[in-house]
Formats: C-alpha cells, sequence, structure tokens
C-alpha cells in the first residue's frame, strides 16, 4: 500500500488557545508522533488559527494531503474536501488515539467528529420530536 501523507492541525485562537490550552494538545501531539507508528505514513503537525467552532474546541484537523492538491489551497483552506476530518472537544490524552487510528490505520474517528453539538441543537431536535408528535394527535 502506498505510503499515505496527513497533515495535523491544532486551532490556537483565543477561546480554544487562551481559554482551553490548546498548547497542551499540540505539545501531546508533538510527542506522540516522535514515538508513535504511523503504518508507514507520513505526518506533520501545525497550528491554525481558527477554525470558526470554538464552542466545540480544542479542534483538531487530520487531513490526507492527496497527490496533486495545491498546497496554497491546502493551507488556506485545511478543513475543505473529503480527506479532511475535524475533531472536537480534544484532550492530550487522545493525541495518541487519533494517531494511531487516522494516521497510521486510516480510520477516522466518528464519535470525535460527532461530539460537542451544541445544546440548541439538541433542543431544536427535542422541539422538532414534541411538534411531530403533536401534529400526530
Ligand atoms: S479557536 Fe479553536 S475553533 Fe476557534
Amino acid at each position: 500500500m502506498a505510503m499515505k501523507k496527513y497533515k495535523i492541525m491544532v486551532c490556537r485562537g483565543p477561546e480554544c488557545g487562551d481559554k482551553r490550552h490548546s498548547a497542551d494538545v499540540h505539545a501531546a501531539f508533538e510527542r506522540e508522533l516522535k514515538s508513535c507508528p504511523l503504518g508507514g505514513n507520513e505526518a506533520t503537525l501545525d497550528r491554525y488559527s481558527c477554525f470558526g467552532k470554538c464552542t466545540r474546541g480544542v479542534n483538531v484537523l487530520v487531513r490526507e494531503i492527496v497527490a496533486g492538491e495545491s498546497p496554497i489551497m491546502v493551507s488556506m483552506m485545511p478543513n475543505s474536501g473529503k480527506t479532511a476530518f475535524l475533531y472536537h472537544l480534544v484532550s492530550p490524552t487522545e493525541a495518541r488515539k487519533i494517531i494511531e487510528e487516522h494516521v497510521a490505520g486510516g480510520r477516522p474517528l466518528v464519535e470525535f467528529i460527532k461530539r460537542g453539538v451544541p445544546p440548541r441543537h439538541e433542543n431544536e431536535e427535542a422541539q422538532l420530536a414534541a411538534q411531530a408528535s403533536g401534529a400526530k394527535k
């Protein structure tokens, strides 16, 4: 199997950086990338200003870099495209799992992508459910 290249980006905006200590998450990835086997793949680690999902931070993007992609486009819009997965509410202790599963194993962690849905969405869902059951009566 051909070697894959991944880019890992940790947000560092004021919300995730100052309030949620994203530097600790970045440091954990830096540490784990030195010791964790990558299954023959490669990964580079970087920071990103803000993914616009601050309420679900710390956010970590793992993106496979596909051959032929423009490096400029990747750096300008890293979370666009089918090979980009944004993980929410990431803690330093989860860095190794993300590296093992996604970077080394090629298996994005769906449970990390879905988590941290803001409460207003849950309320909306409950309202819709109540509305739907009310409509049946
Ligand atoms: S600072 Fe983390 S998404 Fe905005």
